[in-house]
């Protein structure tokens, strides 16, 4: 990789993606996913990426469709991908198949999880994400982004 490469690669925005219902964070089942609504946890993955020197797009819809034409986005773009697909995780094969265009793209896709879904119920144990992602993240909360950010910089130069 020449060093306009990476320059290239570290220019782009990384794409942080939300999947279904996780606009209703702060209301939606918070003894399972705390009191922290979407736009907190936007506010931290900003101030997450400020720190560690990265430019994040944050969005968050509840459309497969639009989920799909975002990672076609990514990959047009040139972006990494932190991506919490949240149901879709466990059926989608059209996220997939957009995810795997990421990561055969050569840039990385984190799919991340702010439970940890192989604690919960048997439904939930299967990622159809996890196979063609760079590398998962699960269980700790808003920090799940946090650690996501850290491990696309932490990997950058490898
Ligand atoms: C989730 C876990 C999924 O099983 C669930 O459908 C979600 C959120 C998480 O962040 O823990 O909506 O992705």
């Amino acid at each position: 990789m020449t060093d306009s490469t990476v320059t290239d690669a570290a220019a782009a925005p990384v794409l942080v993606l939300n999947g279904p219902n996780l606009g209703r964070l702060g209301s939606r089942e918070p003894d399972i996913y705390g009191h922290l609504d979407h736009t907190g946890l936007t506010e931290r993955v900003h101030r997450w990426a400020a720190e560690l020197g990265l430019e994040v797009d944050v969005r968050q819809t509840d459309d497969e469709t639009e989920l799909v034409h975002w990672l076609h986005e990514a990959v047009d773009a040139g972006a990494d991908v932190v991506l919490n697909p949240a149901a879709f995780t466990h059926y989608s094969y059209a996220l997939r198949d957009a995810a795997a265009q990421v990561t055969t793209a050569g840039l990385r896709l984190v799919e991340v999880h702010l439970t940890n879904p192989a604690t919960r119920e048997t439904f939930r144990h299967t990622s159809v994400i996890s196979g063609v992602a760079t590398g998962t993240i699960a269980g700790f909360g808003a920090a799940s982004y946090r650690l996501a950010l850290s491990a696309l910089v932490g990997s950058q130069n490898d």
